[in-house]
């Protein structure tokens, strides 16, 4: 916290505007790493409900999407968004911070009250749980939307599911047998209800993608269902639910079972969604989140950060991304920077030509620096043909069907390599977010300046979760 004085400092001295171009240029992709920690912190609780700052009129627990009201109104809480924020935040509370116990209540008694309105999705047990956007009074949102989402509810189960454990081995299994887990049918609790939904609807094709724009199969609501399932089973198994606990497990079998169908052997890489109801290439930054959060630290042992076919994906995202943006042009750029997929016309108000954001772009090095974790773990580090392309950028000498541990030439420059190259999507963020670490949305894919809704919550939980990745500490 000792850079923002003398970042302020160089401020006078720029022309109006210049400076979130110039001065995070001054400071290293660790020093900048470093402040901004605390910075997106204390962003997310200015979004929380009643607490925080920009959220005052929102429920207790709520996470509004942003502060903006207007061009674009983002002021509504999404069911995905909270539960990525919650995740980030219950990280928090298992590195210490145990004050976080009061939100976590809140957000569950929160979330508890919207599986039970009636929304344009149905009801409690008929298929309202998909229902994406709500008021932050927790009342129901009844205009056209993108709807279903079905990605919600295992969100919410993989953060809810972690704390039941945390709880349960605290001793605390009434309140987790009361609110999260009560092991009936037709069940009264939060966690149970979701799995009943993902355990029954993940087949569904009408589902609308984490983008809120097209139906289809998506990798990424497929593997966080995959894992809820799993975790779910875990957790009904430990609270002497065995036939749930079957059931759930033979549906995660199920959607392992076709989690291949995305890889296009073609293209060479995972494609974000099948059965699309709009044609597009295939890369998808979606993609890349569903590794991140249908695996975590544990890893469910499917694309992993670290697996052949995800380390392909990211290249050909990145590659895709190269000539779009022509921000990517600049060779004064630090990297690349990344947006959602290359077709995209959402420019973070309404539709003309898309941009990079931050959580694409923070994303892309997560994945990077959790590989490193893996390879770390394992102790080497296989090339097959599907990646050979990908390790060839750091070690021109790999070949595929090697395997490289530590004490060869490959490893060291390979694990070196991918580290400078994961750094490299930080410097742009670095250079486009506020001087004083603020985030919105997107950033220009021209100018470089901030674009679409401010302080997304969302665009602070990215950046604690890469950070943790870079770290070694893999977010749970
Ligand atoms: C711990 O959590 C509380 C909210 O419960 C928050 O106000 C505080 O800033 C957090 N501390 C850190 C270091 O994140
Ligand atoms: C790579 O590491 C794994 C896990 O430590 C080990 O089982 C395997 O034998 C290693 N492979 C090679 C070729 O060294
Ligand atoms: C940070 O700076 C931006 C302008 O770049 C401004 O809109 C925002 O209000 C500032 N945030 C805080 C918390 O001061």
């Amino acid at each position: 916290m000792q850079l923002w004085p003398t970042l302020l400092l160089s401020i006078p001295f720029l022309p109006a505007g210049l400076s979130n171009f110039i001065s995070p240029r001054q400071v290293s992709v660790d020093a900048w790493v470093s402040a901004e920690e605390p910075i997106a912190r204390s962003s997310i609780f200015r979004n929380i409900g009643n607490q925080g700052e920009f959220a005052k009129s929102a429920a207790p627990g709520v996470v509004i999407a942003s502060p903006s009201t207007s061009s674009p109104d983002y002021y509504y809480q999404w069911t995905r968004d909270a539960a990525l924020v919650y995740k980030t935040l219950l990280n928090t509370y298992i590195n210490g911070n145990t004050s976080m116990e009061t939100l976590l209540e809140q957000y569950i008694d929160h979330q508890a009250g919207l599986q039970r309105l009636e929304t344009r999705s149905g009801g409690y047990t008929s298929g309202g749980l998909g229902e994406p956007k709500f008021y932050v009074d927790g009342s129901a949102f009844n205009e056209n939307w993108g709807r279903p989402q079905p990605d919600g509810p295992a969100l919410r189960t993989i953060v809810l599911a972690k704390y039941a454990n945390i709880l349960l081995d605290a001793g605390r299994a009434d309140y987790v047998q009361s609110r999260l887990y009560d092991g009936k049918l037709p069940t009264e609790s939060v966690i149970k209800a979701d799995l009943e939904y993902v355990s029954h609807n993940w087949e569904i094709t009408n589902g609308f993608d984490l983008w809120e724009e097209i139906t289809g199969l998506h990798f990424f609501t497929m593997m966080v269902q995959h894992r809820a399932l799993i975790e779910g089973a875990e957790l009904a198994d430990r609270l002497n639910d065995p036939g749930a606990a079957e059931y759930y497990r033979r549906q995660a079998a199920a959607i392992k079972a076709r989690l291949p169908q995305f890889w296009d052997a073609q293209k060479g890489y995972l494609v974000g969604t099948l059965r699309s109801s709009q044609a597009r290439s295939g890369e998808d930054c979606g993609t890349l989140l569903g590794s991140i959060h249908g695996n975590g630290k544990r890893g469910m042992g499917i694309y992993t950060p670290g697996s052949d076919e995800v380390l392909a994906t990211l290249q050909a995202l990145v590659d895709s991304m190269k000539d779009l943006y022509p921000l990517n042009q600049n060779p004064e750029a630090p990297g690349i920077a990344v947006g959602r997929y290359p077709s995209d016309v959402y420019d973070g108000v309404g539709t003309s030509i898309a941009n990079p954001w931050f959580i694409c772009t923070f994303t892309t090095s997560e994945i990077l620096y959790s590989a490193l974790v893996e390879f770390n773990d394992r102790g080497n580090l296989t090339v097959s043909s599907i990646s050979e392309r990908f390790f060839k950028q750091f070690s021109s000498s790999v070949s595929a069907g090697s395997t490289y541990g530590p004490g060869t030439s490959q490893w060291t420059d390979i694990l070196g390599g991918m580290k400078t190259y994961a750094d490299s999507f930080i410097a742009v963020a670095q250079r486009h977010a506020a001087v004083n670490g603020s985030m919105s949305e997107q950033f220009g894919r021209i100018d470089g300046f901030m674009k679409g809704a401010r302080d997304l919550t969302w665009s602070y939980a990215s950046f604690l979760s890469m950070r943790w990745a870079r770290n070694g500490e893999v977010a749970f």
